[in-house]
């Protein structure tokens, strides 16, 4: 029997993986636009950096990591987010400079998995490092709605709260414990069980709706600097025209933020876990890991979910040309054929195999190709048949001429 692969993980074929290659291709052009550049980070970390950086009370790190210990009897752990190593390259770095970079790859928790919810997932980010100032916060939460739009996803909205900052949230804790802890009882184990570790998560717990109702949430608890940054957030994301929802109660599963915090969502994806993308910003987290202050903002989104709430659109041809043959002698001009098309920048894909023509054409049809471009008797002439596959209309042309119908088509 074959291996089958592990729970929560996914292989992605094609033709679904053309829908990722849209995601992929369409945040990366859009970082590159708002001037991020790339940034890879190591896909296993030493545990300390999440235990510190995301936070020991957190889920992700009480729960949902894989952890194990190398050769060297090194704890190591597979990287479950990638804001902590990012900012964690950038102080190894000296750390003085601003930093903007994106990045795109695996990340790894172990949750129950469901759709949308794997242990193996995919996330694109971008990570605004050393500019305090709120434009900053404005620009990444714009980058991520733009990816949306961009992806069919036309009713993705953001979700935006404020935490505050440290010092704000000092005596906000206080309250919310009182308010918590006299509803103990009828709060969910899980929440309950927050109260005395970290009140402030067991705020967003959906399950317990009705109780947490009237309870007091941060962004009534700011100080004036947290006040004033989140004022001018909100008039940004207006200025740009992005669509946003005040969120109290939204509070995000990681240690390391402050003041602003928000997840993106769509109408078109109502799964359990329905945040399509999150983000906020995240001052402190240089000073927990051991650097000097240095603020920061920035968000990921998660592909695996932002491909589910894609629109069926009817998928675009795949490819510009398929080269069909006819007889051995051809191979060889139909591989100069695609060649030449590849160099003047269409995508053109054969088959190698010898197969008949027939199934040649067929290839080209799974392939979702524009045109079959073949090479027979004609070539002898210098000249191929085109044939649009969509409606079966064909002509006989030079290369050249293949060329400007491609470009034209
Ligand atoms: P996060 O909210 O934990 O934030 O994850 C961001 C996104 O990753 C989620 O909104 C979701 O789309 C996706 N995601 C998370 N867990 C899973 C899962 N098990 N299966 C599928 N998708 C998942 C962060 O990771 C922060 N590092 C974001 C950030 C960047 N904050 C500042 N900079």
């Amino acid at each position: 029997m074959i291996p089958r692969a592990p729970k929560g993980t996914d292989d992605i074929l094609p033709p679904e993986s053309e829908r990722w290659r849209t995601v992929l291709r369409t945040f990366d052009e859009l970082a590159e636009r708002y001037g991020y550049q790339l940034v890879f980070t190591p896909i296993f970390e030493h545990t300390e950096l999440f235990a510190r950086g995301v936070g020991e009370e957190t889920d992700v790190v009480e729960k949902q990591m894989y952890t194990f210990e190398d050769r060297g009897g090194r704890s190591l752990t597979l990287r479950p987010e990638a804001t902590a190593s990012v900012v964690r390259a950038h102080l190894d770095r000296g750390g003085d400079e601003i930093l903007k970079v994106s990045y795109a790859g695996p990340m790894f928790r172990y949750e129950q998995p469901q759709a949308g919810r794997r242990r193996q997932f995919f996330q694109v980010g971008v990570e605004y490092i050393g500019e305090p100032s709120p434009e900053a916060d404005v620009e990444v939460i714009e980058v991520g709605y733009r990816c949306l739009q961009a992806c069919g996803i036309a009713d993705a909205s953001v979700l935006l709260n404020s935490i505050g900052d440290p010092e704000d949230r000092v005596a906000y804790r206080d309250l919310l414990y009182r308010f918590l802890d006299e509803r103990r009882e009828d709060l969910s184990s899980e929440a309950a069980r927050r109260i005395d570790t970290s009140p402030l998560r067991a705020l967003d717990s959906k399950q317990d709706d009705a109780v947490l109702e009237g309870a007091p949430v941060p962004i009534d608890h700011l100080g004036s600097a947290a006040a004033t940054h989140h004022a001018a957030v909100e008039v940004g994301l207006r200025r740009q025209g992005i669509p946003f929802v005040a969120a109290p109660r939204l509070v995000r599963g990681l240690d390391y933020y402050n003041r602003t915090v928000f997840e993106y969502q769509a109408a078109s994806y109502r799964v359990a876990q329905s945040a399509l993308g999150g983000g906020g910003r995240y001052d402190p987290l240089a000073a927990m890991l051991g650097g000097s202050e240095t603020p920061g903002v920035g968000l990921a989104m998660g592909v695996d979910r932002v491909v589910l709430a894609m629109p069926d659109v009817v998928d675009a041809p795949a490819l510009d040309a398929f080269v069909v043959w006819t007889g051995a002698e051809r191979l060889e001009a139909a591989l100069a054929v695609a060649s030449s098309l590849r160099g003047a920048g269409f995508s053109a894909d054969l088959d190698l195999s010898g197969k008949s023509v027939r199934s040649q054409f067929r290839a080209a049809d799974r392939r979702r190709a524009t045109a079959a471009i073949v090479v027979g008797s004609e070539w002898d002439e210098g000249l191929v048949t085109v044939k649009r596959l969509a409606s079966g209309e064909e002509s006989t042309m030079t290369l050249e001429e293949t060329q400007k119908w491609l470009k034209n088509r």
